[in-house]
């Protein structure tokens, strides 16, 4: 079991140390060379985050091979290390740079350009040791939360750093190989907290294809020889101390007809709609005219496979000893369409408002728990934003989005991953967040 690292510490460290270039200020004056500044420019700010953040990247990058043996403790000190001779150096680059031009301008008998030179190095030097104090105690704050433990459920998270699921296309004939349980393997031994796999299709025929940009060699949740490469990408994970989850996944109406490893099956869309034409979109323009001519809706037949397939999917991963289950419901795929009024238009008991578009996700969440059991996290991905359309959106105020999302927490969701495209904006008017 991991130790919980020092939180508290840090930040009551972190606090102490903010505040001596202050005090240093404030009670010691006169003291030569130690008045500091508090008026931080943002350019020396910015120099001191990019130094500390390069630090860290390098530290990474070197210390590899000693993080197995050290820890993560290690490479910190080596990046904090770093940071701080990077910073030292560059300073004394600086002052060493302006003394010389002092000594040039002194010997030219220019004494008032000296004066200026001086008083220049005085106040670069101490600013930037002022800045860089300043923002890497910013930093360590800001980025404590970040390491510390999270419990899902049975599962603990050893840090809140989480790898995105990512499609690589490395699975021919839907198999993970070793290349991959080794990909996912040095995610494990860089201590990421939690692995999302790429997209995986789940047990269902129309469940992959090609859905617009080239998609091919997806892996599956499902065949005896998908399922033995997943598990040997656990066992990988699991002993180098990672916690992983499969993403799974159903293309629903992004799926190309005539693509996947069942090309003669029609692709699932709940009523017949890949989406509207002319919304904003990055798929290529072929791809979207084959799209948009409409098919048939989802039977009732149809939708009950689909929601036993990510039960019997859900399981495999359960067998396999993945430590939950995340859910792509966003992109426009599946789960998303039955969410969008654009691609649901059904009257049924899956169509309607907001709540009963999102009731096909509920079933398969219910579905999804009760092959798990209580154990194992689920985790539930959700978009605004379709690669139909990216300016669609499914809420415009954040009481409609609970209304979308209440029902699958009730169905048994422990964390929703909001996928945002612009992480920087507000989603709603008005929110700080
Ligand atoms: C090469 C590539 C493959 C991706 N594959 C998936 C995927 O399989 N499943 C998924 O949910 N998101 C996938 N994404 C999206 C990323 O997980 C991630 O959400 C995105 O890059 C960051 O934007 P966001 O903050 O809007 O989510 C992929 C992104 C890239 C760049």
């Amino acid at each position: 079991m991991m130790q919980e690292p020092p939180r508290r510490l840090i930040v009551v460290l972190a606090m102490f140390v903010a505040t001596v270039p202050f005090a240093l200020d404030m009670y010691l004056p006169g003291l030569p060379g130690m008045a500091v500044e508090f008026g931080v420019d943002a350019g020396q700010a910015a120099h001191s985050v990019s130094a500390f953040l390069f630090g860290l990247a390098l530290g990474q990058l070197l210390m590899g091979p000693l993080s197995d043996r050290y820890g993560r403790r290690a490479i910190l000190a080596l990046s904090l290390a770093i940071y701080t001779v990077a910073n030292v150096a560059c300073a004394l680059a600086t002052s060493i740079a302006q003394l010389v031009a002092f000594r040039v301008f002194e010997a030219l008998g220019a004494g008032a350009a000296a004066v200026i030179v001086n008083a220049l190095v005085r106040d670069m030097f101490e600013e930037r040791a002022s800045a860089s104090v300043l923002s890497f105690v910013f930093m360590v704050m800001l980025m404590a939360p970040l390491f510390a433990p999270l419990q899902l459920r049975s599962i603990r998270l050893r840090n809140r750093i989480v790898m995105a699921p990512m499609t690589r296309n490395f699975s021919p004939a839907g198999v993970p190989g070793p290349d991959v349980a080794a990909y996912y393997r040095r995610r494990a031994e860089a201590e990421t907290g939690l692995i999302i796999t790429e997209g995986v299709g789940v047990d269902h025929p129309a469940a992959l294809g090609e859905a617009g940009i080239g998609e091919s060699d997806l892996p599956d949740m499902h065949g005896a020889a998908a399922l033995a490469g997943w598990r040997h990408v656990v066992e990988q994970v699991h002993e180098a101390g990672g916690v992983v989850f499969p993403q799974l996944w159903h293309q629903g109406p992004m799926r190309m007809a005539g693509t996947g490893r069942n090309p003669d099956v029609a692709s699932s869309r709940p009523s017949g709609l890949w989406g509207p034409a002319g919304g904003l979109t990055s798929s290529p323009s072929d791809y979207v005219d084959k799209m948009l001519a409409s098919t048939a809706p989802m039977s009732e037949a149809e939708i009950a496979d689909v929601i036993a397939a990510y039960a019997r999917s859900a399981a495999h991963a359960r067998d396999l000893g993945f430590d939950g289950i995340a859910l792509h419901g966003g992109h426009g795929y599946l789960l998303d369409s039955f969410m969008w009024e654009e691609t649901n238009r059904r009257t049924d008991m899956w169509g309607g408002d907001r709540t009963r578009r999102s009731r096909f996700a509920a079933e398969v969440v219910k579905a999804v728990r009760a092959a798990v059991g209580p154990d194992l996290p689920i985790l539930y991905r959700f978009s605004q934003w379709k690669q139909q359309d990216f300016k669609a959106r499914l809420a415009h105020t954040p009481q409609e989005l609970e209304e979308i999302l209440a029902p699958l927490a009730d169905a048994g969701v422990d964390v929703f991953d909001a996928s945002v495209r612009y992480f920087h904006r507000a989603e709603f008017a008005g929110d700080p967040v």
